[in-house]
């Protein structure tokens, strides 16, 4: 799949925004991406059968691993978010440089892959906007299973000669180490126990799609998971869960031009520290069996720390300081997740938002309006975030570097069209 089938991809695209009227309206949330990409990866697991995946959301990230699979010998197929991955008897084991500095999530092969064929080549993914992002969670929970790793040329070489169970304990309850023992532990007999284990939605929805192929599994959503994985596993069929953060993010867009905004189609318990926040800040919010709508409120600060689930998602942290620029009163927030995530505060300010940092504190004083300008998206949700900031400034804002907003965002300009959105997208002469 090449970036040319995308609705959208190049990096001299531009979003007009000419903002300050309320967006209202009704919206189906798309599925997760953070919870696609690893049950995509797990079908590195399979040998010689077949893995559909449902409401699969299509975007740069998923087309990224679908590369990546079929790099490895995954014969993918993707239409109307359904994808179909055949899995040859023999695949390949070494991913490359190319795919693997695109996206950091290309490092959830790396447990599917030892599990499957006992070796894997993965490039060392590099730093990134919002920190460093080491892996050696990973690499330590694979090397307790009976891997041996060495660093070649920048590579990370791994051999095993037979995976064993373990128990593994993690510093952090990391979303992506959890992911790759789960799916390193389902090719192993006998039990794998992690500790101190990712409490994700994603991870959940990762354990249903190892458990429809036959692997048994339980304590998901809890911080202790127990896998006892079978030599062979079979074609399954699951479907990925709503997508938190976007679904969130529309939400935040309603409240932030204080209009009345339904997102359908979520699982509210998913979105429960956000609505509760909102709460807390005196917006009007209804929640339904699977939709929850915002209604126009003048909304006044809160304070917050970005935790693991169920904590409120760092994954949030921008879209809601936007939000908080806006408020009545003086919001502290403080980001405990990644050590750098806060590059989007000098974009704001050049909209008239009023923050101070101090290391990993945001201090927010609300301000009355925001004012346009021309500003880059450092990463994917700080992308979004000066979207919502574009839509409640008074006059016209250029977000640039639309490339990170693609990777999170399916048909964000027709969704904001359709709740009333002035946005346009410009090409540069
Ligand atoms: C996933 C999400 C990302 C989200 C993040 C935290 C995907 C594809 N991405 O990223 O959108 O922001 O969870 O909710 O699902 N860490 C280490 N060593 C490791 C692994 C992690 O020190 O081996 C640290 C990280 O630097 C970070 C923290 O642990 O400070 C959390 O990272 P982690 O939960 O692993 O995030 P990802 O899985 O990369």
């Amino acid at each position: 799949m090449k970036d040319k089938d995308l609705p959208y991809g190049t990096e001299r695209e531009k979003l007009v925004i000419r903002g300050g009227a309320p967006l209202n309206g009704v919206l189906t949330a798309q599925g997760a991406k953070n919870a696609a990409l690893p049950i995509m990866a797990a079908s590195l697991l399979l040998k010689g059968k077949r893995l559909t995946i449902d409401r699969v959301p299509d975007l740069h990230d998923i087309h990224t691993m679908a590369d990546l699979l079929s790099h490895l010998g995954v014969k993918v197929e993707f239409r109307d978010h359904r994808m179909t991955l055949d899995v040859p008897e023999e695949i390949g084991w070494e991913t490359p440089p190319s795919l693997v500095r695109k996206m950091r999530a290309s490092s959830l092969v790396l447990g599917p892959l030892i599990a499957r064929c006992g070796r894997a080549v993965l490039p060392l993914p590099g730093g990134c906007a919002i920190g460093s992002r080491p892996i050696d969670f990973h690499i330590r929970g694979l090397s307790k299973m009976g891997t041996n790793f060495e660093l070649v040329q920048g590579a990370f070489h791994g051999r095993s000669s037979g995976l064993k169970p373990a128990r593994i304990y993690f510093d952090f309850p990391s979303v992506g180490a959890t992911e790759n023992l789960m799916m390193a532990a389902s090719l192993v007999e006998g039990e794998t126990i992690l500790e101190n284990a990712a409490r994700e939605p994603e991870v959940v929805n990762l354990a249903h799609a190892l458990r429809a192929m036959g692997v048994f599994i339980e304590g998901e959503g809890s911080g202790t998971i127990r896998i006892k994985g079978a030599r062979e596993l079979g074609d399954a069929r699951v479907s990925v869960i709503p997508d938190r953060i976007e679904a969130s993010t529309y939400l935040l867009a309603g409240v932030i031009t204080k209009g009345k905004v339904t997102v359908r189609d979520v699982v509210p318990e998913h979105i429960d520290s956000l609505c509760s926040k909102l709460e807390e800040a005196g917006v009007e919010i209804e929640v339904r069996d699977d939709a929850v709508t915002v209604y126009p409120s003048q909304y006044r600060s809160v304070s917050l720390k970005t935790l693991p689930y169920p904590g409120f998602p760092t994954d949030l942290q921008p879209q809601m300081m936007a939000t908080m620029c806006l408020a009545n009163g003086t919001s502290v927030i403080h980001e405990s997740v990644f050590e750098s995530r806060f590059l989007h505060v000098s974009e704001f300010k050049r909209m008239g938002a009023r923050i101070d940092l101090q290391g990993n504190t945001a201090i927010v004083a609300g301000v009355n309006k925001l004012f346009g300008a021309e500003v880059h998206a450092t990463d994917l949700r700080a992308g979004a975030a000066l979207v919502l900031m574009g839509l409640a400034a008074e006059d016209e804002t250029v977000v640039c570097d639309l490339e990170h907003i693609w990777r999170g965002y399916e048909g964000i300009v027709e969704k904001l069209r359709a709740l009333g959105g002035k946005v346009i997208v410009t090409k540069e002469d």
